[in-house]
């Protein structure tokens, strides 16, 4: 989909933002005299109010400026955010993907609104479709341009720019996690992340025998049922000052979880395809800051690995030394993202000193019961890097809410031969999990982990601006979250 910001329209089709009960726009004046008041008795014949998402479609006569016109509602002016705004974009988009035009002229109001207007068509313009082979000419889409006119192009075409890279970031995490896991495992996902030093990232991949060396054996131990090698990815983006510690971003990467020894039951098991959300999420983060040259310091770090059961899988009641020296007695195989993430977090810490680390995990089924489809789980030991989040969250509609850690959580953790067991019992599943991870922060490092198993991927209704499997949670808000707080 190719999108363009302009000041005259010129398309196969023309639409218009109309807002709820108000008049034809201003631009839409000539075109109507032009066809006689089509347009403004499209306006005032049937249901349409300009609530938004509605839409009324116009066949212009022989020798108008465009084959169609088309009246969108924009809902009440007052109070249209952001979201509203991708969510008018993404219903212009749908509605004449499959029409049978190819190109599409919107005129919208000011800079501003838009880029997020093109923001959400670029959103639900979203397919995968890669592994189709049957796919016939008129189920793909018709529409490959939208250009918007605005009272400002220059100006939209500069606001769309660093959304428009976020929206990038979003494609990528959709692309690996609806991706099959016989297509994506840990090499040929470090091959795909070696791709993007095109952008300017600097790229280092470490495959099991630095990790072994590095006394990863907790990461290493997930692995080791699986014939495919393990990899630790890291991305690095310097674009703030030199000497400046870096933001980490750190991600879990289970190309896919059966289960290992502790089995998953079979129904459903296929959706661990996406179990590798979290890696996917930081490693969109980390284009979407290439693509718009964020004057900060990151590094990404995704632990890529395979969840098989096999006869050198570990077992329940294995005892793993990790990369900090503490043991985990291993009590269910399942819960094995926890110890991916204990060893590349103490890892990033060691090596990076970063000022602040967020990793993002698909880590717990708890955490879809607590919270459904609509929010992460957040845990974290700063009250700033709460509000921040939150806040990055709510801005860009990948919303986050905080849960709680606390002693008497951790204590769960107890177990009877090493240092701590990798499982809480049944009570507060995803907190146990966050507490489990907490034990390998060190003192004074500032910390979040976002539990996104919930938001990862959704069946069933959606936005319209999350048209695939795969929601692509996460690059727009660590990229906001960065651009707000880390970029002056
Ligand atoms: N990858 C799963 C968590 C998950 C479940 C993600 C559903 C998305 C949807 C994780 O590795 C896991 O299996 N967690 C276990 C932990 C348990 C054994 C303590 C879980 O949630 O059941
Ligand atoms: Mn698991
Ligand atoms: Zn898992």
């Amino acid at each position: 989909m190719k999108i363009t910001f302009t000041d005259a329209a010129k398309a196969d089709i023309i639409g218009f933002l109309v807002d709820q009960g108000g008049k034809l726009p201003k631009a839409a004046e000539a075109l109507d005299q032009e066809s006689g008041g089509l347009l403004s008795e499209a306006l005032k014949s049937g249901r349409f109010e300009g609530k938004e998402g509605q839409q009324a479609f116009v066949v212009l006569p022989k020798g108008s400026a465009a084959k169609r016109a088309l009246l969108v509602g924009g809902g009440k002016a007052k109070g249209r955010n952001e979201r509203a705004l991708e969510r008018i974009g993404a219903v212009v988009y749908k509605s004449q993907a499959n029409s049978g035009f190819k190109s599409l002229a919107m005129t919208v109001g000011g800079a501003d609104d838009a880029a997020r207007i093109a923001l959400g068509a670029k959103l639900a313009a979203y397919r995968f479709d890669d592994y189709r082979t049957k796919l016939k000419d008129e189920d793909k889409p018709s529409l490959t341009s939208i250009s918007f006119v605005s009272e400002d192009a220059k100006a939209a075409r500069a606001a769309f720019k660093p959304l428009d890279a976020g929206a990038d970031g979003t494609y990528l995490a959709r692309d690996l996690v609806n991706m099959p896991p016989n297509d994506l495992y840990p090499g040929s996902y470090a091959e795909k992340i070696e791709t993007l030093a095109e952008h300017g990232l600097e790229i280092e991949i470490l495959g099991e025998k630095e990790l072994a060396k590095l006394g990863m054996n907790s990461m290493l131990g997930v692995g080791q049922g699986s014939v495919k090698e393990s990899k630790l990815g890291i991305m690095k983006w310097m674009g703030g000052k030199a000497g400046d510690a870096p933001v980490a971003l750190v991600g879990k990467g289970v190309c896919f979880d059966t289960g290992g020894i502790s089995l998953k039951p079979g129904a459903g098991m296929e959706d661990m395809r996406g179990d590798m959300g979290g890696s996917a999420a930081v490693v969109g983060a980390m284009l979407a800051l290439a693509k718009r040259k964020a004057k900060a310091n990151v590094v990404g770090l995704v632990g890529l690995v395979e969840n098989m059961p096999d006869g050198d899988a570990i077992r329940p009641g294995d005892i793993l030394r990790s990369a900090s020296g503490q043991t985990i007695e291993v009590q269910n195989t399942d819960a094995e993202g926890r110890l991916v993430l204990c060893d590349v977090l103490w890892y990033t810490q060691e090596k990076y000193k970063p000022a602040a680390i967020v990793d993002l995990a698909t880590l717990t089924g708890a955490i879809v019961i607590g919270l459904g489809h609509h929010h992460a789980g957040m845990f974290t030991n700063n009250d700033k890097l709460a509000d921040q989040l939150t806040a990055a969250g709510l801005a860009e509609g990948e919303r986050v809410w905080r849960m709680p850690l606390g002693p008497e959580y951790d204590k769960q953790l107890k177990s009877k031969f090493a240092d701590m067991r990798n499982i809480g019992g049944r009570a507060a599943g995803s907190i146990t999990a966050a507490q489990f991870l907490q034990r390998f922060i060190q003192d004074g490092q500032t910390w979040a982990h976002l539990d996104i198993a919930g938001v990862a991927w959704v069946e069933g209704e959606k936005a319209p601006t999350d048209p695939s499997w795969a929601s692509g949670f996460g690059p727009r808000l660590l990229d906001r979250w960065i651009a707000d707080n880390y970029e002056s």
